[in-house]
């Protein structure tokens, strides 16, 4: 697991940065996210010496907020949104691949929930690994939830990087399967019986749920924003990286406001016959890499691993407030 560390760690980076810009904008404020102190070694040290910071804190981003002056955006440059169906795929029957050409227009509107009603939504979001095959709300609106999300979580230079494939019905069972049988082989013949068998046990209740969210990040859309903006370029990978955790974020949390339970899974980062599995048995575009499985069905038992109780750091060791 060692070498997926410091990946988790921009997707979770990426997932408090959308939390708090998303709760500041509901209190009115607007934010933008900056990564300067990526760029120059100069500016992440002198950050850590002025304010007395721990070594060992790498900066992942700045976010300038305050009352907003004048629109969003760029001025005199819109917003411009690729068609979601070139970015979520719904499958809910083997080979049936379906998606939707329209584009979801923007909604220009500032939300009017305050940060409080957006933060306890995000605190109830949890693990589950006990899940059922049922849900409460519809696949039509399942499909909205992901396309929303898709389309309203920002992304680097709007580089619109992530996409998604939902995938219920048969085809989750033909899903799992690969997963399973890649995993199970990765551990190799000399894997005891017993780790064998734990581990047929977790992913049997992956496979136990009612639909599983794949995220993906396109490969040739990083390539293509990297090439026009070479200043920058090194830095796409990452972004896109914490693109694809906010995006996970949103859609996890959404699911589970809809009294749904999910558990994010990384298996098709673990070996390349699991990812390339994927992608031919639903007929994806080979630049689509997946970043992460997220089962989800209606949970059948408390979240978190059992016996094992969420701890919590003191939070005056992860936040500094310097006035
Ligand atoms: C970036 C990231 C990667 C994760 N990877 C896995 C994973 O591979 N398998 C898993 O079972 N849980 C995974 N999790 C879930 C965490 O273990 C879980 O979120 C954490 O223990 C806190 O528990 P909670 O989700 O119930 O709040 C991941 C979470 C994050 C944010």
């Amino acid at each position: 697991m060692a070498p997926h560390f410091p990946v988790w760690s921009q997707n979770a980076t990426g997932m408090l940065q959308f939390t708090v810009w998303t709760a500041l904008e509901a209190e009115g404020f607007g934010a933008s996210l900056q990564h300067h102190a990526a760029y120059a070694d100069e500016i992440s040290s002198g950050i850590l010496s002025e304010f007395g910071l721990p070594e060992t804190w790498k900066c992942t981003a700045l976010l300038p907020f305050g009352g907003r002056v004048g629109e969003p955006g760029q001025p005199g440059r819109e917003k411009t949104f690729k068609p979601i169906g070139e970015r979520v795929r719904v499958i809910n029957d083997i080979g049936a691949l379906q998606s939707t050409q329209q584009i979801i227009p923007p909604q220009p509107e500032p939300s009017t929930a305050t940060s409080t009603a957006f933060l306890r939504t995000v605190k109830a979001r949890r693990t589950y690994y006990g899940l059922s095959k049922a849900s409460p709300i519809s696949d039509a609106e399942i499909r909205a939830i992901v396309e929303s999300a898709v389309t309203n979580v920002p992304s680097a230079f709007n580089s619109q990087t992530s996409r998604a494939v939902v995938v219920t019905g048969k085809s989750y069972q033909k899903l799992w399967e690969i997963v399973r049988a890649g995993y199970i082989k990765s551990l190799g013949d000399k894997a005891p019986a017993a780790i064998i068998q734990q581990n047929e046990a977790k992913i049997g209740g992956y496979a136990a749920g009612y639909g599983t969210v794949l995220f993906f990040e396109d490969q040739a859309t990083i390539d293509t924003f990297a090439a026009q903006i070479p200043a920058v370029a090194a830095h796409f990978p990452v972004w896109s990286q914490n693109a694809t955790g906010m995006l996970q974020f949103t859609v996890w949390t959404a699911l589970e406001a809809e009294g749904l339970g999910a558990s994010l899974q990384h298996h098709a980062a673990y070996t390349e016959e699991i990812a390339s599995g994927i992608l031919a048995e639903f007929d994806l575009p080979k630049t689509w890499k997946c970043t992460a499985l997220l089962p989800f069905g209606v949970p059948l038992a408390p979240p978190g691993a059992p016996g094992r109780e969420k701890t919590f750091m003191p939070i005056a060791e992860r936040v500094r407030v310097i006035a």
